[in-house]
């Protein structure tokens, strides 16, 4: 029979650094004990799909603390929670449909399409660069020349930075993005809190250059809707863009990293791919559900909830949703362990669902979709150069490099 303590140790094994290496086997025994599983530290976890997909959704479930305050603790001594407390990400209605309303236009299907060409283009400039790396015999990390500062170019000509201001953002972001994390210690605590003050100065930077010097990017966009309406607070246009920077860049670089991985280490689903380029969309779906960057999302609930098994959580509990387990629930995806990129059984929940739903899935597909065709189309040959290694981190799953060796065409 399995203890209280059994379940707690399983716990603590997926929110710790081992457990994090390979968490298929410990979701698969959790899997096996139930969809909801209390945790005497961290509340409920929850790692059904049928589960994790109702609590995102219901309207009585939130990101407010039980004493009305926005959902990180402690935001009077951390300056990295403060940041994200006061966006989207972490409000409830009407500050968060407020705030939403707001970038949604440059997020539309058709706004991200506009973005296809610069994409593109930036995807050739890379590839040229990893080409001639490859044709010299070198082997190449492609964490370093491609899954980072694609999507940081990407996110960054879309908010308006240019690109000589990006390469320190991918220190400080990896440090800020440790705010979502279920555990942290003081030292990664400080790490976020320095970030995110140096980000809101850059943004400050930023905002006071444009509103000098208007251009057709977000930033000023945002001015636009603050200076001219009561829309948004100046915090809020400077922890907006924070958010937008944050949200866009590191869960895209880990998609393009897991993804190439996965593909790497499954042959016969890659040898599919290229062999038929129109699986695309939905081998990118698969790669978002077998290995995705984004492994958990917290709420609170603000009321009574009864979930579709029946099982009730009271008012004001702390809920750690792993989508990464949702992903391998053995009641919704046959064989959840094995990569499948014909598999089609229920939607990807990487990026969330109900009112929080990602505002750049669209553009997030889009990259992926095009960087990963390319990539196969160019090398005709990948393969692994050596281990590549794991960012360890219990919201955020992904790699800090991947080497590989890269047969170009003749
Ligand atoms: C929200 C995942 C790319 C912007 C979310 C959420 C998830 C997610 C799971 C919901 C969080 C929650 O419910 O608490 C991802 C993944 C991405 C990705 C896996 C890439 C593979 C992007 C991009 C942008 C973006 C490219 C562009 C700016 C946002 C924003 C939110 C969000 C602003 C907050 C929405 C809200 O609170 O209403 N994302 N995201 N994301 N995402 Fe993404």
């Amino acid at each position: 029979m399995t203890t209280v303590a059994d379940r707690a140790s399983l716990i603590t094994r997926l929110l710790t650094r081992d457990g994090q290496q390979d968490p298929g086997p410990v979701f698969g025994e959790l899997h096996a004990l139930g969809e909801v599983h209390r945790s005497p530290f961290i509340g409920r976890l929850v790692t059904s799909y049928r589960a994790a997909d109702a609590l995102m959704r219901n309207p009585h479930v939130g990101k407010s603390r039980p004493d009305g305050r926005r959902g990180l603790p402690d935001e009077d001594v951390h300056a990295s929670r403060r940041l994200l407390n006061a966006t989207m990400l972490i409000a409830d209605p009407p500050d968060h449909t407020r705030l939403r309303r707001l970038v949604n236009k440059a997020f539309t299907p058709r706004a991200v399409g506009d973005l296809r060409a610069t994409i593109e283009g930036l995807i050739a400039a890379r590839l040229d660069e990893i080409t001639e790396r490859a044709a010299a015999g070198e082997d190449v990390d492609l964490m370093d020349t491609l899954a980072f500062p694609l999507p940081v170019t990407v996110i960054g000509r879309l908010v308006g930075m240019p690109d000589a201001d990006l390469p320190p953002f991918r220190t400080l972001i990896g440090d800020l993005s440790t705010v979502l994390d279920a555990i942290t210690d003081d030292a990664e605590l400080a790490a976020a809190d320095s970030a995110a003050d140096t980000m809101l100065d850059y943004f400050a930077g930023l905002v006071r250059e444009r509103r000098a010097h208007p251009r057709d990017d977000l930033t000023t966009a945002l001015i636009e809707a603050r200076d001219t309406g009561d829309r948004l607070t100046e915090h809020e246009l400077l922890t907006m863009l924070s958010l937008l920077f944050l949200a866009g860049f590191e869960t895209t670089t880990h998609l393009i990293g897991n993804g190439i991985l996965a593909l790497l280490r499954h042959p016969d689903q890659l040898a599919k791919l290229r062999a038929d380029p129109d699986l695309m969309p939905s081998a990118v779906e698969e790669l978002l559900r077998y290995d995705l960057p984004t492994q958990t999302v917290s709420r609170i609930t603000h009321a009574r909830v009864t979930l579709p098994d029946g099982t009730v959580i009271p008012k004001n509990r702390f809920l750690l949703i792993s989508l990464g387990a949702a992903h391998w629930d053995p009641r919704v995806f046959t064989h959840p362990e094995r990569l499948d990129i014909l598999r089609d059984e229920a939607p990807t929940l990487s990026f969330g669902s109900g009112i929080h739903y990602c505002l750049g899935a669209g553009l997030a597909r889009l990259e992926a979709r095009l960087v990963f065709g390319e990539l196969l189309r160019r090398f005709p040959e990948i393969t692994l150069a050596a281990e590549p290694e794991r960012r360890i981190n219990n919201a955020i799953r992904g790699l800090t490099r991947l080497p590989v060796t890269l047969r170009t065409r003749p």
